[in-house]
């Protein structure tokens, strides 16, 4: 069995960092470390966890996540149903450290 590949996720501008892997959705995996992106629908169609991605590549768990051509094609994704093919840097200024006791 070929153990998964372990990529780092970073959130901006709070700079957070966690692991990921191929098993997980970005969403989930922040989620683990206490990492609260906004969400809601969990399966790609509300587009409440929908941010910009700075760096990285993603692939989809669905086939058809709920965004236009335009919004991908500026880095728009969906957390929630991507997950990550390399180290991935996201712009989620809204998230929450639920670790943290400064929240
Ligand atoms: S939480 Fe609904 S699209 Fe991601």
């Amino acid at each position: 069995m070929v153990a998964d590949q372990i990529w780092t996720l970073t959130l901006q501008p709070q700079g957070w960092t966690c692991d990921t892997v191929d098993a997980l959705s970005l969403l989930e995996a922040a989620l683990l470390e206490g990492m609260r992106i906004p969400n809601s629908c969990r399966n790609g169609t509300c587009r409440t966890c929908m941010c910009q991605m700075l760096s990285g590549e993603i692939s989809y768990q669905i086939e058809w996540p709920g965004l236009s051509l335009e919004e991908k094609q500026d880095g728009w994704i969906l957390p929630c149903v991507a997950q990550a093919c390399s180290d991935v840097v996201l712009d989620v200024p809204a998230a929450v450290n639920l670790f943290s006791e400064e929240n």
